[in-house]
């Protein structure tokens, strides 16, 4: 396809303003501060902090793990079907602005059901909001996540209770710790994912080796790495990655937070994608890492100088790398390419 040219201070304002998919996103790292302090009210429920300023004081991250325990303190809110609705809801409602046409959300059952909520009340929450936004135009998915600190059999018991919902989400993942907890840990759960029709993604390489993202790929047949970011230490890799156009959904404010690099600077999107892979740009956690899908994509393009074709590739790549059907998918793209010709037109005056 031919690219219209794009004036540079345009940039900006074409990012925002082209359709996207977001492919990476846990719900829970959706819940604003306010937000935790509403439902704690709503609930009943006591929190160790005495405001809204305090919460947000705690969120000074040195790694992965020091988030998670914020991540998963905060998530200690959500009681009732309507928490979940809610939360999706208003994470549904802030994508369309910014031009999502289509989010596949991660959700992590077991930091709910270890506080005796069912997985019937979060999915039933969660689903209904995906259909409100479905019924305003925007597509939206659910993707149940594994916590990989927790064991197989755990896994297996939360795969049990979700499967009288099967209908309600399209695949399955692994996050929480990384490193210490190899994907392989989980071959016999996403064996019997696989069995059942489910898609498979696994967070790998963001904090942890590239080894680990071998095993997503070969034991854990994933079809979409989340983070991978790690995947540059490895050649051979990122030449099956490439070869393959495996997806890798990237998170760039989420990897400035958790110290993955130094700086945004440094990140390496823009090498993932000159060595051909199929790279796609997501919040991750946008309550904590500062930013929705837009800052992330404004952030990164403006530390590392990446141009208008990159944009495109970045918007292409994610309805690629979505499980949306080939049709939706085409038409996206054809509303990328109206989005592009429009920016490229002078500026009315
Ligand atoms: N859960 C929420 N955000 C996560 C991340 N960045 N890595 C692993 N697990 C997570
Ligand atoms: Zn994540």
């Amino acid at each position: 396809m031919k690219l219209p040219a794009i004036a540079p201070d345009r940039l900006p304002a074409l990012l925002a303003a082209m359709p996207k998919a977001e492919l990476h996103m846990h719900i829970e790292g959706s819940l604003e501060p306010e937000m935790i302090f509403a439902l704690a009210e709503r609930n009943g429920v006591a929190l160790p902090y005495a405001s809204i300023e305090e919460l947000r004081h705690a969120y000074a991250f040195t790694d992965l793990q020091s988030f998670l325990d914020i991540y998963y303190a905060g998530a200690s809110v959500l009681l009732k079907e309507e928490d979940f609705y809610d939360l999706a809801q208003a994470y549904l409602a802030r994508a369309a602005t910014e031009n999502v046409v289509h989010a596949e959300i991660f959700f992590d059952p077991q930091t709910h059901t270890a506080r005796g909520v069912g997985v019937d009340t979060v999915i039933r929450g969660l689903s209904r909001a995906c259909a409100d936004a479905r019924a305003q135009g925007t597509s939206a998915e659910l993707i149940l996540c594994f916590l990989r600190h927790l064991s197989e059999r755990e896994a297996f018991e939360t795969l049990e209770a979700a499967l009288p919902f099967r209908d309600h989400f399209i695949g399955v993942g692994l996050d929480s710790s990384e490193v210490g907890h190899p994907p392989d840990k989980f071959a016999r759960v996403f064996a019997r994912c696989r069995e059942l029709g489910f898609h498979i993604v696994a967070h790998a390489g963001e904090e942890g080796p590239p080894a680990y993202i071998w095993q997503a790929l070969d034991v854990l047949k994933a079809e979409r790495i989340d983070h991978g970011v790690q995947a540059v230490h490895d050649a051979a890799l990122m030449q099956r990655l490439a070869a393959e156009r495996v997806p890798l959904t990237v998170c760039p404010l989420s990897n400035q937070k958790l110290r993955v690099f130094p700086d945004l600077a440094q990140h390496n999107l823009k090498r993932l994608l000159d060595a051909g892979l199929c790279a796609t740009v997501n919040s991750d956690d946008p309550a904590y890492f500062g930013g929705h899908i837009n800052a992330n994509f404004q952030q990164v393009f403006a530390a590392t100088g990446m141009t208008a074709e990159q944009a495109w590739q970045l918007a292409a790549n994610s309805f690629e790398a979505s499980f949306a059907p080939a049709a939706d998918q085409a038409r996206w793209l054809a509303r990328l390419q109206t989005t592009f010709e429009r920016f490229a037109a002078p500026a009315e005056i």
